[in-house]
C-alpha cells in the first residue's frame, strides 16, 4: 500500500519509518525535511500544501491512506477535504479539531462530558485579563487559538499577566482576533500523555509516553514543543488507566456522540496526574504527540497498518490487540543554538551516519545542502534508544547523541527521569 505522511517533523519522520517496516509499504512524506530525504523517503517535491494539489499527486502516486501530522493543517480541512477525495484519513476533520485549536471549546466539551478539569474563566477582552487577580500563583493563562506551543503561561506575577497581554493586544502575536483568553488554577503533580486511535466510537490506546516540555534539566527555563520523551511512562500504573478510562475516555466518547463529532484520528489526552494518583485533563491534541510519537513508533510491534485502516473507517471495535517491544525506549532531541528562543540555523551537522537501527536517528530541523547537513530549525534532530529499564535506554541514547554534533547543539541531559 501506498501511504502519504503529511508534515515536516520528527514526528513525520517517525511514522515513516515505522510505516516502512511494513511489507508491500511504500510511504511519501511530504513536505518533509531535508533528513526524511536523507532518509530515504520520496516528497512530493517543490509542491504547495494545497489540499488540491496534494490530492491530485498522491492520486498520481497511489495513495491510499493519509496520515496527518500538524493541527494546523486539521484546522485548515485537510482530514475532510481528502475523505471527500475518496481516501483513506487517519486525522479528523475541522469539527473534531477544535477539541485542539480552540481551548475554550475544549473546556466547554468537558464540561458538557463531566470530565475532570481544572476550574476556568474565559475572558474576552483585554480589560478583563488586566483586571483579573487569580487566587493563587502562578495562574495559567491559555490563548484560545493555534498557538505554534507558546499560548500557555504561567504566571508568576501580574506584571506577567501584563507581559501576556502585551503579547496578545498589542504585538498581535498570535494575529489579529478578536482574542479570547482562557484562565485556570494552577493544578500540582506529574504530567502524562495519554494518546490513542479514536474513531469516535472506540479509542485504542498506544503505548504510554510522557515527554519532556522544559528546555532544561529538571524541568527549568522555557516551555518547548518537548526535548524528548520515554515509553511506557513510569507514571502510568493498571489502577492509574482503568480510572483514565472510566472518568475520561468513556465520557468523551459518549459526548462525541451527543455532539455528532466524527473523529477519525488520534485523540492526545495531556493529564495532570495529581499528588492523589488521580487523572484531570489539561489539554486536547487532536494528532500524534511530537516527540512522544517517536518513542511510540519504536515500541509498536504489531498491527499497524490494520490499527491506522481501522482508525480511518471507523472500525476500530474488535481491532486485534496492539503489540509493543516490551523495552523501554528513551527519545533525547537535539536543538539548535537559541532554542525556544530565537534561533541561529546553518550550522553542519556532523556524525550522523554512526548510528544504527537499534539507535534510530529522526530528523525535524534540518536541510540537505550539496551533500551535506545542515540545521536548519529549533528542534533540530533526535536519537531514540531500547533498554531493559529507563538508565539503560538513557545511557544508550545518550551514546549515540554525543556522535552527531554542530556548533550550538544543546539537549536536557536527563530525558527519561521522573
Ligand atoms: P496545554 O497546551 O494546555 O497542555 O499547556 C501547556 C503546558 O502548560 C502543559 O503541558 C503544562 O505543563 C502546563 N499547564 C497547562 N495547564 C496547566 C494547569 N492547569 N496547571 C499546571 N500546569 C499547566
Ligand atoms: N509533545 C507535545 C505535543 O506534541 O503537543
Amino acid at each position: 500500500m501506498n501511504i502519504l505522511v503529511l508534515g515536516t517533523g520528527g514526528r513525520e519522520h517517525a511514522l515513516a519509518w515505522r510505516l516502512a517496516k511494513e511489507a508491500d509499504t511504500k510511504v511519501y512524506v511530504h513536505p518533509g525535511n531535508g533528513g526524511t530525504e536523507l532518509a530515504g523517503f520520496k516528497n512530493f517535491g517543490d509542491l504547495p500544501l494545497t489540499p488540491q494539489r496534494i490530492s491530485a499527486r498522491a492520486q498520481e502516486n497511489d495513495v491510499e491512506l493519509i496520515v496527518i501530522g500538524p493541527e494546523t493543517l486539521l484546522q485548515e480541512g485537510y482530514a475532510d477535504f481528502f475523505r471527500r477525495e475518496g481516501f483513506k484519513v487517519v486525522g479528523p476533520g475541522i469539527s473534531g479539531a477544535r477539541l485542539e485549536t480552540s481551548k475554550i471549546f475544549a473546556k466547554e466539551f468537558m464540561v458538557r462530558a463531566g470530565v475532570p478539569t481544572a476550574p476556568f474563566e474565559v475572558f474576552d477582552r483585554e480589560s478583563e485579563l488586566l483586571n483579573f487577580k487569580p487566587k493563587q500563583w502562578p495562574a495559567v493563562l491559555k490563548y484560545d487559538g493555534i498557538a505554534a506551543g507558546k499560548g500557555v503561561v504561567l504566571a508568576q506575577s501580574s506584571a506577567e499577566i501584563k507581559e501576556f497581554a502585551k503579547r496578545i493586544y498589542k504585538d498581535m502575536e498570535f494575529g489579529a482576533g478578536p482574542h479570547r483568553v482562557l484562565v485556570e488554577d494552577c493544578l500540582p503533580g506529574k504530567e502524562l500523555s495519554y494518546i490513542g486511535l479514536c474513531d469516535g466510537k472506540e479509542f485504542v490506546p498506544l503505548a504510554s509516553a510522557t515527554d519532556f516540555k522544559r528546555v532544561g534539566n529538571s524541568n527549568t527555563g522555557a516551555n518547548t514543543g518537548g526535548m524528548g520523551a520515554v515509553s511506557p511512562s513510569p507514571l502510568l500504573t493498571t489502577e492509574l488507566e482503568s480510572k483514565i478510562h472510566e472518568k475520561i475516555v468513556q465520557p468523551v466518547l459518549s459526548q462525541m456522540q451527543r455532539d455528532r463529532i466524527d473523529f477519525r484520528g488520534v485523540l492526545y489526552i495531556g493529564l495532570m496526574i495529581s499528588p492523589k494518583g488521580d487523572p484531570i485533563v489539561l489539554e486536547f491534541n487532536t494528532r500524534f504527540g511530537d516527540p512522544e510519537t517517536q518513542a511510540i513508533m519504536m515500541r509498536w510491534e504489531e498491527n499497524v497498518i490494520p490499527a491506522l485502516m481501522a482508525t480511518a473507517q471507523s472500525e476500530l471495535t474488535g481491532l486485534a490487540p496492539l503489540k509493543w517491544r516490551r523495552e523501554t525506549a528513551v527519545y533525547v532531541v537535539a536543538a539548535a543554538e537559541g532554542y525556544p528562543g530565537k534561533v541561529t540555523t546553518g550550522d553542519m551537522i556532523t556524525g550522523i551516519h554512526e548510528l544504527n537501527a537499534e539507535t534510530p536517528i529522526f530528523f525535524s530541523g534540518v536541510k540537505m545542502q550539496g551533500g551535506k547537513t545542515y540545521t536548519h530549525g529549533g528542534r533540530v534532530l533526535g536519537v531514540g534508544a531500547y533498554g531493559t529499564d529507563v538508565e539503560g535506554a538513557r545511557k544508550k541514547a545518550y551514546g549515540a547523541l554525543e556522535k552527531i554534533t554542530w556548533r550550538g547543539r544543546h539537549f536536557r541531559t536527563d530525558i527519561g527521569l521522573l
